[in-house]
């Protein structure tokens, strides 16, 4: 489907973005695992959690929907039911990487794992070898990727070093942790601990430490049972960061996004634009905490004019589903703006180096690939043109915030993409200008 978005007036107002993705998928996920009910709050309405939400049906969890609520009536730590056929994570790469750290203890079963043309692109060995070091059995398709099958068995706890910092690897070993005396996970930098606070809500023994140094670790132990207090979901600030960045664009803006998530992991991307010069006020959580909730905050953004930043291998977990805004912002900003230390780009729901490069280049944008990130130089904005969104959701809303920015608009190909994580970008872009 391609969709217009032209240059847009002001965007003024009171607007809530959706559920937040990643700590959605991780409540269907934690209370499929879980023995008693779990209730769960403003629950993501979208492609990828409800993916989330049919492969815990399949595995034996019950779903219903009450009112504002959903109940997940899980099968405890060790009671999934094993299906005949594939589940279907759809496009969703946490479901693919998280849901075999509960699998792989699942013991004498055995489950397949498939999904669409972009997840079969995406490797999953980063999962399979600490599981199978921790005693599961993974068979992929080439070794690397979708279709998989995980072979449950009775696990042994590790010390495992992540070679690249991601939240997806990290959670998976934990959840598979939670049968052992005590597993580790070392990240070179930090990356999102959604998994970490609510498995330590849910009463699971979970430790962190480490700096800069010594790398930073995560320890969890054995769990008998897991339960969880009701479950509110935030606003997604990935969903948020997409009108902030209009905002900041668009002259005359001044906008206010209501009850998002500011986990410090995950506000990477307001200190790269508070950096730029933008102004966005909140009270986002200090770097560094740690509590087992997660803290929420109104963000409050108005238009003005960018500077050129650097982002760098240590920031970039932090921010990086919103890298590919850095670089449209990149665009109107004054300097040379660069991404480094961000070669997990390329293996995200599409290769986003390659596709932002490409995408920006096509409406007017002075920007350059590079192995591991992009440099782009500011030329005072973009001329407009059309967008490939690839398959990929946030390169469809790119797309979208770019046209609203830009002199003569932009046509996106491909924008019910965006139905992964925020089916209802438009209609809130519609009702901020009106
Ligand atoms: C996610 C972690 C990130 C992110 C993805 C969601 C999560 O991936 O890009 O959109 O919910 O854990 P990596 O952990 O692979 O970096």
């Amino acid at each position: 489907m391609n969709a217009r978005f032209e240059p847009s007036g002001p965007l003024r107002g009171t607007a809530s973005v959706p559920a937040d993705k990643s700590i959605s998928h991780r409540a269907a996920l934690i209370g499929a695992m879980a023995s008693e009910p779990v209730r769960i709050r403003n629950y993501l309405d979208a492609a990828d959690t409800r993916s989330t939400l049919a492969a815990v049906q399949r595995l034996g969890a019950i779903v219903e929907e009450r009112g504002q609520e959903l109940v997940v009536r899980g099968c405890g730590l060790r009671g999934a039911f094993a299906p005949r056929q594939a589940i279907d994570v759809g496009n969703a790469g946490t479901l693919m990487r998280l849901l075999p750290g509960w699998l792989s203890f699942q013991q004498g079963l055995s489950f397949m794992l498939d999904g669409d043309d972009s997840i079969r692109r995406r490797p999953i060995d980063r999962i399979a070898d600490p599981l199978q070091r921790m005693g599961a059995r993974i068979e992929a398709r080439e070794g690397r990727y979708p279709p998989f099958t995980v072979h449950g068995a009775a696990l042994q706890g590790i010390d495992y070093e992540l070679p690249v910092a991601s939240a997806q690897v990290k959670s998976c070993v934990l959840l598979a942790g939670l049968v052992t005396d005590r597993t580790t996970v070392t990240e070179p930098v930090p990356s999102r601990d959604h998994t970490e606070r609510m498995l330590a809500a849910a009463g699971a023994p979970v430790e962190r430490a480490g700096d800069r140094t010594a790398g930073y670790r995560t320890a969890v132990g054995h769990a008998d049972q897991l339960g969880l207090p009701v479950v509110e979901i935030p606003g997604d600030i990935s969903s948020a960061a997409f009108l902030i960045a209009a905002g900041v664009l668009v002259p005359g803006s001044r906008l206010v996004l209501e009850r998002v998530g500011v986990n410090w992991t995950r506000t990477g991307f307001l200190r790269i634009l508070n950096r730029m010069g933008a102004i966005v006020l909140t009270d986002a959580e200090p770097p560094g905490s740690f509590a087992a909730h997660e803290p929420v905050a109104d963000i409050d953004v108005r238009s003005a004019p960018i500077e050129a930043t650097a982002v760098e291998a240590e920031e970039v977990p932090l921010a990086i589903d919103e890298l590919p805004l850095v670089a449209l912002l990149g665009c109107f900003a004054e300097g040379e703006t660069l991404v480094r230390g961000a070669g997990e780009l390329r293996v995200k729901e599409s290769d986003r180096i390659a596709t932002v490069v490409e995408g920006l280049r096509g409406l007017g944008a002075d920007i350059e690939a590079l192995p591991d990130g992009f440099v782009v130089k500011g030329t005072g904005g973009l001329r407009g043109g059309t967008f490939d969104a690839h398959g990929d959701h946030r390169l469809a809303l790119l797309g979208a915030v770019a046209g609203l920015a830009c002199e003569t608009g932009v046509e996106v190909a491909g924008m019910e993409a965006a139905e992964v994580s925020y089916p209802r970008f438009a209609d809130d872009v519609r009702q901020l200008v009106s």
